[in-house]
């Protein structure tokens, strides 16, 4: 354990930011990001302000799902270097003041893990109950895995079916057996003493399954039902997460950060109350306004800017009330927030300075993902063949079979793709970027040789968002203060108060694509940020679209 990590809540003044390391910097030149590449650019981070890196999977795997498949828990991928470049990232890091914290799945593994290779080869090994396996003919149920399909996958040479929430080369483990628990929570200690400083921990709210393994009437013409229904935030959970903590995050003084989809509102205080299972947890909410569901993709909403600004007031009013949030606009599962959440004839670096005002100011742990500091939008592909991601693949073919056209199908796909957000990171204008010398695995996006971290007003943006909450005088009314969100306001303008002892900021963003007059309850004693051009002074001012303004 590290000794910098001296309060209870000292996550609270963190600023987090997200790395996918597969696309982040290729140090040694195969085309695909690595962890000295992360270290080249530690000094980037370091100016930009962040205090903490969340890396994405970085262990054992075959890459089906980029990581999200571990091999080997304890094992760093050839592809992204050895452990002892990973110590190395960890020690320079530290010399920084810049904390690392790791992604723990433990849903599933690959069916590389050795326990899967046992449990496949032998039906009676005791890995067998590692995972879960039925017996018989016929599937068990009607369950859809989240990339499609059933979630039940045949056993070669046996009337024996094995359980996968997500793609047949991640089945899942049997959280119901103890022992299973106990080996990931020895695993999971043994990172912590490494000295990092805590987990971003992915789909965790999958852990526990119906144990009536009962079918349901289908949603989709392929005669499956989602298995979240079954699958997702289930009764008895509760058990295993509070075990969870017990047995590993307590004794640390470290972060946990969980991806928690499916978790109403109501019950937030179990998962991030006084004595909840995390420190914090993303809120899916309004990240997926525009789907009906995040997985899937042909199921788009029409959704308004008055919606949008009411999710954010109700999620920030929930976290408010139950704890603590970790609030992101973008991550490595979603498209890029200047595409998703502005219209198409303002996705300028003005709108990306706006949108970015609007949620880093909210209360809680902002984190910010790779490349959304440039103001980077959503790739455009012209053919299926140009994804690597299997859920673009799966809903690509999953809406053809819903009886949309191809051209509907790519629509669908190039709007959500994970691959969206996963393109190499544009370092300069030179050929890949900067961030390889060698064709990189994915392509990169179209706007690269014009947006990159050279003379970038978003990424200066950014800079000064940071050096406000961390380094000011407004650094504990940004950390500490209330949120109060504002009413007597257009409908398309969201704005919030925060406010601590004698302290109280406005925040106020323009959410749609007309000029907003609006009145304000007092006039502007000190403008601290503005992301467009135009002059906002007095009492009655006018934002431009997508402006955000912060003040006293
Ligand atoms: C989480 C990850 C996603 C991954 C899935 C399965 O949702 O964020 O990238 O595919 O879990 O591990
Ligand atoms: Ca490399």
């Amino acid at each position: 354990m590290t000794n910098t990590l001296i309060t209870k809540d000292w996550w609270k003044d963190e600023v987090i930011y997200q790395v996918y390391p597969k696309s982040f910097k290729d140090s040694n030149n195969d085309g695909i990001g690595d962890l000295n590449g992360i270290r080249e650019k530690l000094l980037y981070l370091k100016e930009l302000g962040i205090t903490t890196l969340w890396i994405c999977p970085i262990f054992t795997s075959p890459m089906i799902d980029n990581g999200y498949d571990i091999a080997d828990f304890e094992g760093i991928d050839p592809q992204f270097g050895t452990m002892e470049d990973f110590d190395r990232l960890l020690l320079e890091a530290k010399k920084l003041d810049i904390k690392i914290i790791l992604d723990l799945v433990i849903n599933h593994t690959s069916d590389e893990h050795i326990w899967f290779k046992k449990a496949l080869a032998d039906k009676n090994s005791k890995y067998r109950d590692y995972y879960i396996f039925k017996e018989g003919k016929e599937k068990p149920n009607n369950w859809r895995s989240i990339f499609g399909g059933s979630v039940w996958e045949k056993v070669p040479e046996e009337d024996c079916y094995y359980l996968h929430v997500f793609d047949k080369r991640q089945p899942d483990l049997n959280w119901e057996n103890p022992e299973v628990r106990q080996e990931l929570y020895q695993m999971i200690n043994r990172w912590l003493d490494k000295g990092i400083a805590g987990f971003r921990i992915d789909s965790i709210t999958f852990v526990k399954k119906d144990q009536d393994y009962s079918s349901l009437p289908a949603d989709g013409v392929d005669g499956l039902v989602s298995c979240k229904h079954k699958t997702r935030n289930r009764p008895g959970i509760e058990v295993f997460l509070n075990e969870l903590k017990k047995e590993t995050f307590e004794k640390y003084n470290c972060v946990t950060v969980g991806e928690a989809p499916g978790v109403a509102y109501e019950e937030f205080s179990d998962f991030i109350g006084e004595d909840g299972y995390f420190s914090m947890i993303f809120d899916f909410h309004y990240a997926d306004i525009d789907v009906e569901s995040g997985s899937d993709w042909f199921k788009r909403t029409n959704w308004t800017t008055k919606e949008f600004k009411e999710l954010v007031i109700q999620s920030q009013e929930a976290l408010q009330n139950a704890g603590w949030g970790a609030n992101f606009i973008e991550n490595h599962d979603q498209p890029r927030a200047l595409s998703k959440l502005v219209k198409e004839e303002f996705q300028n670096s003005e709108a990306a300075k706006g949108i970015g005002a609007m949620y880093f100011f909210l209360r809680g742990t902002p984190f910010i993902y790779q490349g959304q500091e440039l103001g980077m939008l959503n790739a455009q592909r012209t053919d299926i063949k140009q994804f690597d991601d299997i859920s673009s693949i799966d809903n690509y073919y999953r809406s053809i079979q819903e009886g949309f056209s191809e051209k509907e199908a790519l629509d669908f796909v190039n709007m959500r793709s994970r691959d969206n957000s996963r393109t190499p990171m544009p370092w300069d204008s030179s050929q890949y970027g900067g961030f390889s010398t060698h064709q990189p695995w994915l392509e990169m996006t179209k706007e690269y040789p014009d947006i990159h971290t050279t003379d970038n007003s978003v990424l200066g943006f950014y800079k000064e968002m940071i050096a406000l909450r961390q380094h000011s005088e407004l650094h504990e009314v940004l950390t500490k203060g209330a949120i109060d969100f504002i009413s007597e306001v257009p409908e398309n303008v969201i704005a919030y108060t925060r406010e601590w002892k004698n302290e109280k900021i406005y925040v106020l963003t323009n959410l749609g694509v007309n000029k907003e007059k609006v009145n304000l309850p007092k006039a502007i004693e000190k403008l601290y940020l503005v992301t467009h051009d135009n002059v906002v002074s007095g009492q009655e001012i006018t934002l431009a679209p997508y402006q955000s303004i912060l003040f006293k």
